[in-house]
């Protein structure tokens, strides 16, 4: 049976850029950029995002919305008796991973926010955020319950549905994440001292740009897009047949850029205007950013706020990460949607809790010379997301037929043929040599 859809546009672009925008804008952009070139790194992650990434995600969208169905089921329609639905069973175990470390973080962020709300965050011991950082995410029992939490919120609100969770939440959540986001620029631009950060952050040193950082901004333009595992495919799955995928994909992509650049808008200034440095790494925002709150007026409110947007950027990503394995099990039959959202969730928390403990008891762990955490993220952003998003540009633009790729991406919209042809070059030919160049480099090839 046709399960069910979106009830507005708006709620599914919401929805869908409450995917995109996450931990990747918020957290990773900043401390990447920060650490390879500031504005050059900005500048890279924009061309791949409007050249590669948009195309990737119509990809994504022409599959699903035209199959209405959700990942594996979707390959096996459009090319039935072929081992092609496995790219859609690599993306739920993907999807599964990166929940796993994805949720420890989203945990970081409560455990902060709820002790940003009764004070405790104010007095660091030695007066160093990086100390009080260390301790809390040590702290077993703490950052175990607060995980533990994240993934119950993600749950509760996934197994309500399409309309009445996924859609309902995103469409309180992110308008309240933008108009935070535009109180913290401010508050941030007017500081002493701000312009020092705007000019690291958007003026290009493109001297500073290497192998290294294209490869990054790559990476980055397909994970704050969420692409590379069919998330885009089931989502796009719940939309009507009357809405113009070109145009819903452009809004996608404009706010998640628009929140990219708010985010270092947000906190390049406070981190020059304090002297503190811009290339401090993950912990950026939990070390750097207190310190930066602790020194302005009002800045445990401002903190407190900050912390709240991070959450709701953060859980908007979750429920579709959860979605895909919730979809890929209900979908035939959508009564058992409740028991999927507990079942895929909790073990999503099991899976997770490696990661979490990474921090504390298993820190001596090392597994290729590295932390169970960090080899997860590695794994999954280096190898699984780029072979995903190989495989989901071939597919589309070598096995679905021509005319019918061609009927579905311009269904409702007035773009013509000359569209159409660009878009299947930089499909078919641009995204994946992209994406086998930056293999290549990885491997140490060039
Ligand atoms: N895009 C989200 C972020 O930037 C993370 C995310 C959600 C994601 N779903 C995904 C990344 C699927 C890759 C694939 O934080």
């Amino acid at each position: 049976m046709a399960g069910e859809q979106w009830k507005s546009k708006i709620g599914f672009i919401l929805a869908a850029a409450g995917s995109a925008i996450g931990l990747g804008a918020v957290w990773k952009l900043p401390y990447v950029a920060g650490t390879s070139g500031g504005g050059a790194f900005f500048l890279v992650f924009l061309v791949f995002t409007l050249l590669l990434g948009t195309s990737l995600l119509l990809a994504e969208f022409v599959i699903g919305r035209k199959t209405q169905k959700p990942p594996i089921q979707a390959y096996k329609e459009l090319a039935p008796g072929t081992p092609w639905y496995w790219v859609g069973i690599l993306g739920i175990i993907s999807s599964c991973l990166i929940l796993s470390f994805y949720a420890v973080v989203g945990g970081w962020i409560l455990t902060y926010f709820i002790r940003s709300l009764t004070g405790g965050l104010t007095d660091p011991p030695e007066g160093n955020y990086g100390i009080l950082f260390e301790s809390i995410i040590s702290n077993h029992w703490e950052v175990g319950a607060a995980h533990l939490g994240f993934i119950v919120i993600t749950i509760l609100i996934v197994q309500g549905g399409i309309q009445k969770g996924i859609e309902r939440a995103s469409s309180i959540m992110m308008p309240a994440l933008f108009i935070i986001f535009i109180v913290l620029v401010v508050r941030s631009l007017t500081l002493d001292g701000a312009m020092e950060g705007v000019r690291f952050f958007l003026q290009p040193d493109l001297d500073s740009l290497d192998g290294q950082t294209i490869l990054f901004a790559l990476g980055q333009a397909f994970f704050s897009l969420s692409l590379g595992v069919s998330i885009m495919v089931t989502y796009s799955s719940y939309l009507s047949k009357k809405e113009s995928l070109v145009r819903s994909a452009s809004s996608i992509v404009g706010l998640s850029i628009l929140i990219a650049f708010l985010s270092g808008l947000a906190i390049f200034p406070g981190v020059f205007a304090f002297d503190l440095e811009p290339n401090e790494g993950p912990s950026l925002i939990f070390t750097v950013l207190p310190a930066v709150f602790n020194e302005m007026a009002l800045g445990s409110l401002f903190f407190t706020l900050f912390l709240l947007l991070l959450l709701f950027a953060t859980l908007t990503s979750a429920f579709s990460l959860l979605e895909i394995v919730v979809s890929s099990v209900s979908h035939s039959n959508p009564g058992r949607r409740r028991i999927a959202a507990w079942a895929g969730g909790l073990g999503i928390f099991i899976l997770g809790i490696p990661s979490n403990l990474s921090y504390g008891l298993l820190s001596e762990w090392l597994i290729f010379g590295d932390i169970f955490f960090n080899q997860i993220d590695f794994l999954v952003s280096n190898i699984l997301l780029p072979v995903g998003a190989l495989c989901i540009a071939v597919f589309a633009s070598y096995f679905i037929k021509r005319s019918e790729l061609r009927e579905e991406l311009l269904r409702g919209s007035s773009l013509g043929s000359g569209f159409f042809s660009t878009w299947l070059v930089l499909i078919r030919y641009i995204t994946p040599l992209a994406i086998i160049a930056a293999f290549l480099h990885v491997l140490g090839v060039w």
